[in-house]
C-alpha cells in the first residue's frame, strides 16, 4: 500500500510518535563503516568493535543472549549478520559445543578478514557475505538469525525488510541495537562525544550511531510495516541496548 510505504520511509527514527525535539535528533552523515572511501577509518573502528567487545565482555554478553534463544534446540543453527569482526559468533561456538554458525557481513573486506581467521577455518563456522535485507536462504533455515549493533543503520524501509527476511529464513530473529534515550539526555550523550570526534574514528560513528538509533515505537512499526503477523518482544532500548526478539507464525503452525 502506498502511503504505508512512504509513511515507514520518512517515519522518524525516534517512532511515528517522536516528539517536536526527538525529529531533530537525526543526521544525513554516514558512519565510517557505511562509506566506500575510507577502507583505512573502516577497518580501524571494526578492530576497535572487536576490541571493546573483548574487554568490556559484550561478545559473551550478546552471545549468552542469542543461545537464550535457542535453549530448547540441542544443536542450534545459527546466523550472524552483520558481524563485523565475528566476535559474537566465536564466543557463541566457545560458550555451545555443538551450534553450527553462519557468519557473515555485507562489507566483503570485514568478510575476507573474519575468513582469514580461525573462524574460517572452524568445523562448526561457515563465513560468507550476505545482505541482512535479502538472506541468501530458505524459509526456516536457520534456529536463529542474530543482527547485533547494526540494525541503526539501514534507512526505515531498508530496516522493515530485516524483519521480514530475518524471521523468514530463522525461527526467530534477535536484534540488539544501540539505545535512543529521551531528547535531553540523548542531546547531552551527543554532546559528550564531540570532543572525542578528533581524537577517535569510533567516536566519530558512535555519535552518527546515536542519532540514526531506532526507539521502542520506531521498532515496533517497521515491524508491523514488515508483517502484521510479526510479533516482537522488546527490553531495553531506552538508556541500555534494545533487545528485540521477533517470529512470525508458519502456516502449519
Ligand atoms: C557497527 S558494526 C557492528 C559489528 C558487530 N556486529 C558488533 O556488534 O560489533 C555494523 C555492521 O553492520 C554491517 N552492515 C551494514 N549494513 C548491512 C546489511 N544490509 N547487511 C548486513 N550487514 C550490514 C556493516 O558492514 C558492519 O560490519
Amino acid at each position: 500500500m502506498v502511503p504505508d510505504i512512504l509513511d515507514i520511509e520518512t517515519m522518524p527514527r525516534g517512532g511515528p510518535d517522536a516528539s517536536w525535539l526527538d525529529r531533530r535528533l537525526k543526521t544525513d552523515r554516514l558512519e565510517y563503516l557505511d562509506r566506500d572511501d575510507v577502507d583505512d577509518l573502516k577497518r580501524s573502528v571494526v578492530r576497535a568493535l572487536d576490541r571493546g567487545g573483548r574487554i568490556f565482555g559484550t561478545h559473551k554478553k550478546f552471545a549468552r543472549i542469542a543461545l537464550n534463544e535457542v535453549t530448547d534446540v540441542p544443536d542450534p543453527k545459527v546466523l550472524e549478520l552483520g558481524s563485523g569482526h565475528g566476535g559474537l559468533s566465536r564466543a557463541l561456538l566457545k560458550m555451545h559445543p555443538t551450534a553450527h554458525v553462519t557468519v557473515t557481513d555485507i562489507e566483503p573486506m570485514s568478510v575476507a578478514a573474519i575468513a582469514a581467521g580461525d573462524l574460517g577455518s572452524h568445523p562448526r563456522a561457515v563465513v560468507r557475505e550476505m545482505d541482512a535485507t535479502r538472506i541468501d536462504a530458505p524459509d526456516g533455515n536457520y534456529d536463529l538469525a542474530v543482527f547485533a549493533m547494526s540494525f541503526h543503520h539501514l534507512p526505515p524501509a531498508l530496516a522493515a525488510r530485516v524483519f521480514a527476511e530475518g524471521t523468514r529464513a530463522a525461527d526467530k530473529l534477535l536484534i540488539i541495537d544501540v539505545p535512543r534515550p529521551p531528547s535531553l539526555p540523548h542531546i547531552l550523550l551527543v554532546a559528550s562525544n564531540l570532543p572525542l570526534l578528533p581524537v577517535t574514528p569510533v567516536a566519530h560513528d558512535t555519535v552518527i550511531s546515536s542519532l540514526r538509533a531506532y526507539s521502542r515505537s520506531a521498532l515496533r512499526a517497521l515491524a508491523r510495516h514488515a508483517d502484521p503477523a510479526i510479533t516482537l518482544e522488546l527490553r531495553g532500548g531506552v538508556y541500555r541496548p534494545a533487545i528485540v526478539v521477533a517470529r512470525r507464525a508458519r502456516s502449519g503452525q
